[in-house]
C-alpha cells in the first residue's frame, strides 16, 4: 500500500477556509485551525475542549480563543506569501500517519531574491499542552537577512464579520515578554475560565544566526520579531515551541506554567517531541486504522475521516465530548448532539472503549442540567440537551435561518427529545460490548432511570390509558416539526424501557445494595416500574398493514409527494421542481433516515422484508440535506443486499468535508459522518455487529473496486483483528471467544486465526 493513501494535498489559495477545517490538527484538548502560513487567514482560530461562554451571543458557544498561530516571515520586507507576485512551487499537505502538516514554499522577492522555505506544524497527542513548527529556510541566490513576526493574538473573536453573531467571548488579562518567548493571558466573560498561550522560536544554530529584535506588546497581542541572518546555500532552521494551559485543568498562575512547560519543551526538543507525537499516533492508528487495498481514494478518504476523528476525542477528560463540528471550528457553536452516542460513539467503543466510557461520563456529568431541562418540560427525570454545552443545559439557538433565507423559530431544542433514548442506546451498547458492571453500577443505570422517568412523565395516555403517545416532537428528519409518535422515537423508547427494566432486574437480584442506592441516586421508586411497563407495551408504533410501510409519524401519509429526479455534481438531490422550501412539512421529503435509522440500531427488532420496504419507499425521498444520512444508506443498504448503491454513499460519506459537499466544511469537520463513516466500512462492508448476547458476528461484503478490507475491533478484553479478501475471511482474536462468520458459529482460539470462505462480493 502506497503511503500516498496517508497524504492529503491543499488545493491552494481558492479553497483557503475549507483547508483551514482540513488541516486542522487536534487533540482532544485543544484544536489548532488549519492556518496556512503562505496565505492570509480566512477563519482562523484556536479551540480549546470544554471553554464555553455566552457573554452578548445567542446560547453558550465554544470560545474562538487566543490564537498563537501568528506567524510571518518578510524577505527584503515583502511578506511571503503563496498568493502574491513571485511565490512558486507551493505546496502544502496533511500527513495523516504523522500527525502533521507540512508546506514549503520556494518564494521570490520584488528584489529578485529567492527564499525557500519548508514548514512543519504538530499538535502534540503525546503532551496536549505542547504544539510546534519547525521551519527550514535556504537563500537560493542572496546572503542577507530575514525578518520574521510570531504573534499571539487576542483581537480575534467567534464569527467574524457576521453582524448578528459576532461575540467576543474573553478579555486579554495580560501579555508577557520572556525575552525570548511570549505569553498572552485572557479570561472568559461569564465563566471566568483562564487560559494562557505561549511559543518561543529557537534556532539549532544556537543564537549564531537569530535575534531577537523586538517585543511588540500590545493590549491585545504580543509579537516577537526576529531576524534571522541566512546565507546562501546554507539551510537554516528554527523551531517554534508552543504551550497552552487553561484553569478548567491547571490551578495556579497560568503564564508561569507556560513558562517552565516551554523550557522543558526546548529541553525534550523538536525531535524528541515529535518522536513521541509519531509513536502515539501509531499506536493509535493501530487501533483505528481500515484498511482498504484496491481503491486508494477510498482509503485516503476513509483514513481523513478516521484521522480528524481521533484526534477529537477528549484526553482523558470526561468534562468535555465531541462537538458536532469536532473541536475543529465554530460551526453548531461547538456544541454536543445526538451525532456523539448515535453516529461517533461506535467508533470509539470498538476501538477505545476508554474514550466511550468518558464520552458516557460526560453526559453523567451533565445530569443537574438534564433535570433542570426535564423540569422545564414539566417532567421528572432527566431530558438530556438537543445541543449541549458544558453543563447540559439546553442550548439550541431559539432562532435561526431556514432553507429560503427566512429567520425562523428553531423547535429543536425544545422538542427533539430522541437525544434521551439515545443516550439510553449508547450506555446499553457499552454495557453489551464491555459488560463494564462498574460503570453500570456508578453511572449507567442510573442514567437510564432517569431518562425512563422522563419519558413516563412526557408521554400522553389515551382515555382508556391503555395505549400512549409521544407527542409534539421532531424524529431525526428535522424537515418535520410538531409531529405526534414519530416511529423512530417511539420505537427507541420502547426498546430502552424494556432494557431499562431487564438491567434493574438483573441488578436488583444481583446485588440489591447498590441496586437500592441507584435508586435512591436517580429518585425512582420501586413503584414507577409497573408503569413504565404499561407505557413501553402501550406505546403507539405507527405503521401501514397493507404496505408495510411504517409511517414515521401520524399523518406523514397524508402529506404532498415532491418526487426527486434530479442530483447535483455530487450525486445529492436537487430540490424538485415547483416545491417551495420554506414549506418541508407538508411534504413527504425528508432531510436524512428516520425509520431508515431503526435498523441500522435496532437491527434485530425488524424482519427483513419490513426493512426492504421501509428503506425503499424512504430511500427515494431522502433530501440527505444532513451529512448523517448517506452512511446509514450504505449500512442498513448492505445488510439488506442493497449493494450497488453502498458503494456510492460510503463515498458520499468520506468525502463530505473532502468535496465539501454539505458546503460548510469551513466551519469545522462533519464528526458525526466521520463516525458514521467508519460505521459503514466497518458495520456495513467489514459486516461486524456484535448480536443481543454481544456475540461478534461477521459478514462481509466487498465492492468490486476492493480487493481486500482489514480493521480491529475490541469486544469486551479481547481484541479482534479481521482480513476480508475476495475469497475468504480471516479472523484472528488474542482471547478464545465465540464468533458466528457468515452464519456459522466458530470458537477462536487465542492467537489462532480461522480463515473462512466468504461467498458474498461483488
Ligand atoms: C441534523 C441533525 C444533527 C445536526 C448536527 C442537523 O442538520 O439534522 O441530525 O444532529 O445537524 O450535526
Amino acid at each position: 500500500m502506497t503511503r500516498d493513501t496517508w497524504i492529503l494535498e491543499d488545493e491552494g489559495p481558492a479553497a483557503a477556509a475549507k483547508y483551514e477545517t482540513l488541516f486542522a490538527l487536534a487533540n482532544g484538548y485543544r484544536c489548532l485551525r488549519g492556518e496556512n502560513p503562505f496565505l492570509a487567514t480566512e477563519r482562523g482560530g484556536s479551540f480549546i475542549a470544554g471553554v464555553f461562554d455566552k457573554s452578548d451571543a445567542q446560547v453558550l458557544e465554544l470560545v474562538n480563543a487566543p490564537d498563537p498561530q501568528g506567524l510571518k516571515v518578510y524577505l527584503d520586507y515583502e511578506a511571503v506569501q503563496a498568493n502574491e507576485e513571485g511565490a512558486k512551487n507551493y505546496k502544502r499537505t496533511l500527513d495523516m500517519e504523522r500527525g502533521l502538516v507540512e508546506s514549503a514554499i520556494v518564494f521570490k522577492s520584488k528584489t529578485g531574491n529567492i527564499l525557500e522555505l519548508r514548514h512543519e506544524k504538530f499538535v502534540s497527542i503525546a503532551n496536549v499542552h505542547r504544539w510546534a513548527e519547525r521551519i527550514t529556510f535556504k537563500a537560493l541566490n542572496f546572503s542577507r537577512r530575514i525578518l520574521m513576526e510570531s504573534t499571539i493574538d487576542g483581537t480575534g473573536c467567534n464569527a467574524v464579520g457576521h453582524p448578528l453573531d459576532c461575540a467576543k467571548h474573553y478579555e486579554v488579562s495580560g501579555t508577557h515578554g520572556f525575552k525570548p518567548g511570549i505569553c498572552l493571558s485572557a479570561v472568559t466573560n461569564e465563566r471566568r475560565i483562564e487560559i494562557a498561550e505561549a511559543s518561543v522560536i529557537a534556532c539549532e544554530d544556537q543564537g549564531a544566526c537569530l535575534n531577537l529584535l523586538r517585543l511588540r506588546q500590545g493590549r491585545e497581542s504580543i509579537t516577537e520579531v526576529y531576524e534571522l541572518k541566512l546565507e546562501q546555500g546554507r539551510e537554516v532552521t528554527v523551531w517554534r515551541f508552543g504551550a497552552t494551559f487553561c484553569s478548567r485543568e491547571t490551578p495556579g498562575f497560568l503564564a508561569g506554567a507556560c513558562e517552565r512547560e516551554l523550557a522543558s519543551f526546548r529541553k525534550d526538543g523538536y525531535c524528541g517531541e515529535l518522536s513521541a507525537h509519531e509513536k502515539a499516533w501509531h499506536k493509535k492508528w493501530d487501533a483505528i486504522d481500515v484498511r482498504i487495498e484496491g481503491d486508494d481514494l477510498a482509503q485516503r478518504s476513509l483514513r481523513f475521516n478516521l484521522f480528524h476523528l481521533a484526534s477529537s476525542a477528549p484526553s482523558g477528560d470526561s468534562r468535555s465530548s465531541i462537538g458536532a463540528k469536532g473541536l475543529h471550528g465554530e460551526g453548531y457553536k461547538g456544541h454536543v448532539f445526538w451525532d456523539t452516542e448515535t453516529f461517533m460513539f461506535p467508533f470509539f467503543l470498538h476501538t477505545q472503549a476508554e474514550v466511550a466510557r468518558d464520552l458516557l461520563l460526560y453526559r453523567f456529568m451533565t445530569l443537574e442540567g438534564a433535570r433542570a431541562n426535564a423540569a422545564a418540560s414539566g417532567c421528572q427525570g432527566a431530558r438530556f440537551a438537543w445541543e449541549s454545552a458544558d453543563d447540559g443545559i439546553e442550548t439550541t439557538p431559539r432562532w435561526g435561518v431556514d432553507y429560503a433565507g427566512n429567520h425562523v423559530r428553531i423547535w429543536t431544542g425544545d422538542i427533539e427529545v430522541h437525544i434521551n433514548a439515545d443516550i439510553s442506546y449508547a450506555i446499553l451498547a457499552y454495557y453489551r460490548a464491555t459488560g463494564d458492571r462498574v460503570f453500570m453500577k456508578d453511572y449507567g443505570l442510573q442514567m437510564l432511570l432517569e431518562i425512563a422517568r422522563f419519558w413516563a412523565g412526557f408521554v400522553k395516555a389515551d382515555t382508556h390509558g391503555k395505549s400512549f403517545s409521544i407527542k409534539n416532537v421532531i424524529g431525526p428528519d428535522e424537515f418535520h416539526e410538531h409531529v405526534d409518535d414519530n416511529a423512530y422515537t417511539n420505537y427507541l423508547v420502547r426498546w430502552a424501557f424494556g432494557k431499562t427494566l431487564e438491567i434493574a432486574g438483573d441488578f436488583e437480584n444481583e446485588s440489591p445494595d447498590s441496586f437500592a442506592a441507584i435508586m435512591e441516586r436517580s429518585g425512582t421508586a420501586k413503584l414507577e416500574f409497573r408503569r413504565w411497563k404499561e407505557v413501553s407495551e402501550g406505546l403507539l408504533l405507527p405503521k401501514d398493514e397493507d404496505t408495510g410501510v411504517i409511517e414515521q409519524f401520524s399523518g406523514y401519509f397524508g402529506l404532498k409527494e415532491y418526487p426527486i429526479r434530479e442530483w447535483d455534481e455530487n450525486d445529492m438531490p436537487i430540490w424538485p421542481a415547483g416545491l417551495d422550501v420554506s414549506k418541508l412539512g407538508e411534504t413527504t421529503l425528508i432531510k436524512q433516515p428516520d425509520v431508515v435509522m431503526l435498523f441500522a440500531m435496532l437491527p434485530e427488532e425488524f424482519p427483513r422484508e419490513s426493512k426492504i420496504v421501509n428503506y425503499d419507499f424512504y430511500e427515494a425521498r431522502t433530501m440527505h440535506k444532513s451529512s448523517l444520512s448517506p452512511s446509514i444508506y450504505s449500512m442498513v443498504g448492505l445488510s439488506l443486499g442493497k449493494t450497488s448503491h453502498a458503494y456510492r454513499y460510503f463515498l458520499t460519506s468520506i468525502r463530505t468535508d473532502l468535496d465539501d459537499n454539505q458546503g460548510n466544511a469551513s466551519l469545522g469537520i462533519h464528526a458525526a459522518s466521520m463516525g458514521g463513516a467508519w460505521q459503514s466500512a466497518v458495520f456495513g462492508f467489514g459486516g461486524f455487529s456484535l448480536d443481543a448476547k454481544g456475540i461478534p458476528q461477521f459478514d462481509p461484503w466487498l465492492p468490486e473496486e476492493w480487493t481486500s478490507l482489514s480493521y480491529a475491533v475490541k469486544v469486551g478484553r479481547a481484541e479482534l483483528r479481521v482480513r476480508v479478501s475476495r475469497e475468504s475471511i480471516r479472523v484472528e482474536s488474542d482471547m478464545s471467544l465465540k464468533v458466528v462468520v457468515a452464519g456459522r458459529e466458530i470458537m477462536l482460539e487465542s492467537g489462532t486465526p480461522g480463515t473462512f470462505p466468504v461467498a458474498k462480493c461483488d
